[in-house]
């Protein structure tokens, strides 16, 4: 069995931050969402992993390497426009070969892995294996309606759904969904659906198993839904101190800290992850924060946020649930007269008091 992981695409709803990176490579609780999908397939025992790639190519090949560094062995794909989901599979046939394959979007997270999906669908042997979960609002996936335990409609974001059942980002495919590929036609947004060509699978009586996930899942598309990834993965942890605290400081619940990190005069209330080379200086950093490395907090309160690398929080009262990017600088400006200065890329958000 192979593995295709798809890290291709635009990701319009996470500009700005998306306008340079990958969204796949954004961290959640300091590690790129990317690689927790790799250490998921690995743990399933599948080694041979193709990763399909578009626009952030460059990124992706030099953060993911070969793969030796999880004793997985890495081809890349490369995607020169993101026409969809089976679009991405057409492409990847050479790769897969003659064998069957987990298809994994490279931008959601599976809390307890694939290893039990993976050998129900060896064991069960269906052309496709699909994962559904119960979502509050299901007119933002591909949707499922059932028909006593049996798939009978796939739908992508339809308006009315039949159902709450979303499709979840973790497919399984026999060869079978080659030919469904090839015969099914670009959807409204221009894209070929996976949901079509698996729609194919079932008008030509194919065998669609659907498992429905009871475990937390989550498609990292947006702020929220990254932060809540962020706050459910941190809260896994345990306390760990790798870097250096003065006795001026307080380090509460589950805080990890990484090496070369500095926290001084400050509170840290975990859960909550503080970066490599990071500093915290007379500040507090409160539950659900991850800070990346080389970032620095000071003079100031962050919660329920990520920070990503290099960026210099200095003087700022309070900040929550925010994103802020690379190398970004934010602090509270002394000059006159007094007013917000800014320069923040295309479709950036700021709330101000
Ligand atoms: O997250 C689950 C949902 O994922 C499913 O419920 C939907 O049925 C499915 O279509 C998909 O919807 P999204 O709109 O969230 O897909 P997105 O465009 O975000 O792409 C998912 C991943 O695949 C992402 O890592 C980017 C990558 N991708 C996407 C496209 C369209 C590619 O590599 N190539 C592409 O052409």
């Amino acid at each position: 069995m192979k593995a295709l992981i798809l890290s291709g695409g635009k990701g319009t709803r996470l500009r700005p931050i998306t306008h340079t990176n990958a969204k796949q490579l954004i961290p959640i609780a300091n590690k790129p969402i990317l690689f927790y999908g790799i250490e998921a397939i690995k743990e399933a025992g599948i080694v041979d992993i193709g990763i399909v790639i578009g626009e952030t190519k460059n990124e992706i090949r030099q953060a993911v390497g070969d793969g030796s560094k999880w004793g997985v062995k890495i081809t890349y794909i490369v995607q020169d426009e993101p026409l969809g989901l089976a679009h991405a599979v057409k492409i990847s046939r050479k790769f897969i070969d003659q064998d069957s394959f987990v298809m994994y979007l490279g931008d959601n997270l599976i809390k307890d892995g694939i290893k039990s999906l993976v050998e129900e669908f060896e064991a069960k042997k269906p052309n496709a294996q699909i994962l559904l979960a119960h979502v509050p609002h299901p007119e933002q996936f591909g949707v499922a309606e059932l028909l006593e335990g049996r798939v009978v409609r796939l739908e992508e974001k339809p308006k009315h759904p039949r159902s709450d059942l979303a499709l979840c980002g973790v497919y399984m495919f026999d060869q079978s969904i080659f030919e469904a590929v090839d015969n099914i036609k670009p959807s409204l947004r221009n894209e070929l659906e996976i949901t079509d060509a698996i729609q194919y699978l079932i008008d030509t009586k194919m065998k669609v198993h659907p498992h429905i996930i009871t475990g937390w899942w989550k498609d990292t598309g947006k702020l929220e839904d990254m932060l809540e990834a962020n706050s459910i993965i941190l809260d896994t942890f345990t306390f760990k101190n790798d870097g250096r605290v003065d006795d001026k400081s307080k380090i509460e619940g589950k805080v990890v800290i990484e090496k070369g990190a500095v926290i001084e005069n400050s509170v840290v209330r975990g859960p909550a992850i503080i970066g490599e080379n990071a500093k915290v200086i007379n500040s507090y950093v409160g539950p659900y924060s991850a800070i990346y490395f080389g970032a620095c907090i000071e003079s100031s309160e962050i919660e329920h946020s990520i920070v990503l690398e290099n960026s210099h929080i200095i003087d700022i009262k309070r900040i929550e649930d925010s994103l802020i990017g690379q190398n970004v600088e934010v602090k509270k400006s002394h000059s006159r007269p007094q007013a917000y200065r800014i320069m923040v890329g295309d479709s950036s958000k700021i709330e101000v008091l």
